[in-house]
This record gives structure tokens, sequence and C-alpha cells, in this order.
């Protein structure tokens, strides 16, 4: 008798848990909060606060949970102790966020083990969703702006010569590898290919050696934030643009939230990226509106933005599918092949084969408008999938 009653403690114990589980989805949310890169983490934490807001009703009666955690930066270690917590103590059945490339590419082991799904919000380098087939990708890769950029480069007028300069870690080395194939493919010559350590805050000394070569193309990329502001600076104050020395990038140069900042920046510059803030789509509008409603008419959303809002949007979509029981294969199921054709940036799908993000690519121009600058949309190159892929082919599995 005594043992029955414990079996039916038990039993009811856990059939309330499955319904406690049922009406709250718990996420992981690893981002940097503090250090250099906390402006990037509040950007996508802002993201997140609003889509919840805004969307929490179309999952009801489920609720979703984020539980957040701040890695401080690229540091692969504190991204790795953070995951597994959250894992194991926090017993979160998503995982997303992730800037910075070495922070993902610390947790892919975990999230194997732990069968989590886990959607990449930012990182960038191409060969990231290998690593897990628990991995999406809904931010970019550095191929998928790059590439197609070093063959616009090759096609402008008294365009020869060019010039790479990158940050010294993986998503740098893919911008270079990427901007030089497109580049010489379409019959140009890249004469220098210099990287820059990831702790350069100094960055006058490598624009002096570009300002010595004399290329008639300068290609840079380093991680958007207070870094980018930095090496745009020293882009005006050496007077590059003058010399006769083009700058082209990723978006990541000229990020819209740092835009204030660059004053001093020539317009002109052009960069290849997935969103602009000053985009004219109805979406993009209303998210604009938004952002500022909620956060104030100076603060201006960036792609980190639109990486975390886009996440939450395919979150959301798989715990409605499922009405809130998680289960990881049928979760990464959902998410191949997902598509938001209502993001600020235009329709964004995931790859059913890579899990990797495919969107539109813009080229864009920096213009000042009414006194500020923007990255203003000139051309589209429609749902591009990353050119990486195609000269790494999967090995068979
Ligand atoms: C990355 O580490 O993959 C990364 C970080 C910041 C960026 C782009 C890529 O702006």
């Amino acid at each position: 008798m005594r043992l029955f009653r414990i079996a039916t403690l038990a039993l009811t114990a856990i059939v309330s848990a499955t319904a406690a589980d049922a009406q709250t989805v718990r996420v992981g949310f690893v981002t940097s909060l503090s250090g250099p890169s906390a402006s990037i983490g509040d950007l996508m934490d802002k993201a997140v606060r609003l889509y919840i807001e805004q969307n929490a009703a179309s999952i009801a009666p489920v609720r979703v949970e984020i539980i957040r955690r701040d890695d401080t930066g690229p540091n692969p270690e504190v991204a790795r102790r953070l995951t597994q917590e959250l894992i194991t103590r926090e017993r979160v059945q998503l995982l997303t966020g992730y800037i910075y490339t070495p922070n993902a590419m610390a947790v892919a082991p975990l999230i194997n083990e732990a069968r989590i799904p886990t959607i990449i919000m930012n990182a960038g380098t191409s060969a990231i969703v290998r690593q897990s087939q628990m991995f999406a990708r809904v931010s970019f890769t550095m191929w998928q702006s790059a590439y197609p950029l070093g063959q616009w480069t090759a096609r402008q007028q008294g365009v020869r010569r060019s010039y790479t300069l990158v940050a010294d870690y993986a998503p740098g080395h893919d911008s270079e590898q990427a901007f030089i194939r497109g580049f010489t493919e379409g019959g140009g010559q890249n004469v220098a290919a210099v990287r820059m350590p990831m702790n350069t805050v100094d960055f006058a000394p490598f624009l002096q050696r570009v300002r010595d070569e004399r290329p008639d193309a300068l290609f840079i990329f380093v991680p958007a934030g207070v870094v980018a502001r930095g090496i745009m600076k020293a882009y005006a104050d050496l007077g590059l643009a003058q010399a006769g020395i083009r700058l082209v990038g990723q978006g990541d140069i000229t990020p819209d939230e740092e835009l204030p900042n660059m004053t001093d920046v020539p317009e002109g510059i052009i960069t290849m990226h997935h969103y602009s803030a000053d985009a004219d789509r109805p979406a993009n509008r209303a998210f604009v509106e938004a952002w500022r409603r909620a956060y104030g008419a100076n603060s201006t959303p960036s792609f980190y933005s639109v990486g975390a809002w886009d996440a939450m949007a395919a979150i959301f979509h798989v715990i409605r599918e499922q009405r809130g029981q998680i289960d990881p294969a049928r979760t990464m199921e959902l998410l191949r092949g997902w598509e938001n054709p209502n993001s600020p940036r235009g329709m964004v799908r995931i790859d059913r084969e890579t899990r990797d993000v495919v969107q539109n690519e813009y080229l864009r121009r920096l213009e000042r408008v009414d006194g500020r600058l923007v990255n203003r949309e000139i051309e589209t190159i429609p749902m591009v999938s990353d050119p990486w892929v195609r000269f790494n082919p999967a090995p068979p599995r």
C-alpha cells in the first residue's frame, strides 16, 4: 500500500512537471553584455525583448523564459562554461545568441552531446554550422557579402589592385579569402593581405602602410561596434579617400548604430550587407518605428538587432508548432526550410540542407541624409546562399 502511494505520488509529480514544462519554454541566451562588446549585446537584447512583447500572444498559453548570460566578448572559455551551466543547471531546451565565432565554435560539442537546438544570432564564419547538426543560423556568413563585393569591386572602372586588411581571427580570414576570390575571379589583383591582431586599438600604422602602397581599393573587415568606429576614424584622419584609395567592406565597418559617431567619415563608402536601418521596406519601417517608440528617437537598430529578431521569430515558430513541447529532432526539422518573408531585412530563410541562412545582399552607399549618415541600399542581389559551401562541399555523412 505504501509502495503504491509513493508510486502514485511520483507519477503525479511527473505529470505536473510535464504540464508545467508545456507552459514555459526555457531558452538560454548567451551574448556580450559587458566590456567593449556590451553595446552589441544590448542591441540584441533589446530586439529579443521587443519581439517577445509584440508576439507573446501568438504562443499563448505557452510562455517563453529567456535566461541571459554574459560571455563578456570573444571568450570561448567563458561561453563554454556558461552554456554548460545553462544546459545542466538551468535545463534550457533551446539556446541562442553567440556574437563571436570562437564562442559558437566552443559550444558545438556541448550542444551535440545534450542535443540542444541552437540558433546563432550573429557569428559569421562559414564552417560553424558544420560543427554540429544542432546549429541553425539566421544571421549571415562573411562569404555571403564579401564574395559578391569582391566581384562588384573588380567591375569598377580603374580598380585593378586591391589590398585587404582584416581582424586576425576566423571571420576575418573568411572575409579576406572571400573578397580576394571574388576580386581575382573578376580580373583584379590583390597586392597585400594583412591581418591585424584582435587587440589592435591603434589602426594608424596599418592604414599608413596602405597609403604607401596606393592600391585602387581597400577592403576592411573588423567586428562591428567600437572597433569599427576606431578604424573608420583612422581611415578619415589619414586622408585615404583623398589619396584615391576607395574603401569597401561588409556592413560591419559602417554599422547603423555607430554612424552618428562617424561624422568625419567621407560619404560614398560602399558596403555589402543584408540589413540597413535606412531600408524602405514596410516591414523595416514598422520595425524601426517600434524600436524608436520603445527605446527613444535617437536609438537605431542594426544588423545585430535583426539577427536577434529573426532568431526569436524562428524560436516562436518551433514553439508554436510543437505547442511548447520541445523535441530536439522535431525542432531541427522545423528549422530546416523555415522562412520569414516579413523580416526587416526582406525575405530570410534557413536552408533545408545546410541549416544556414539564405537572404538578399544589398549594395549600400554611405550617404548623408538630413544631416545623418545612412547606409542607402542601391542594388539587391536576391536570396544569396553561402558561396563557401559551393567551394567546400560537405564531406559525405
Ligand atoms: C564573428 O565573430 O563571427 C563576428 C563578430 C562580429 C561581426 C561579424 C562577425 O561584426
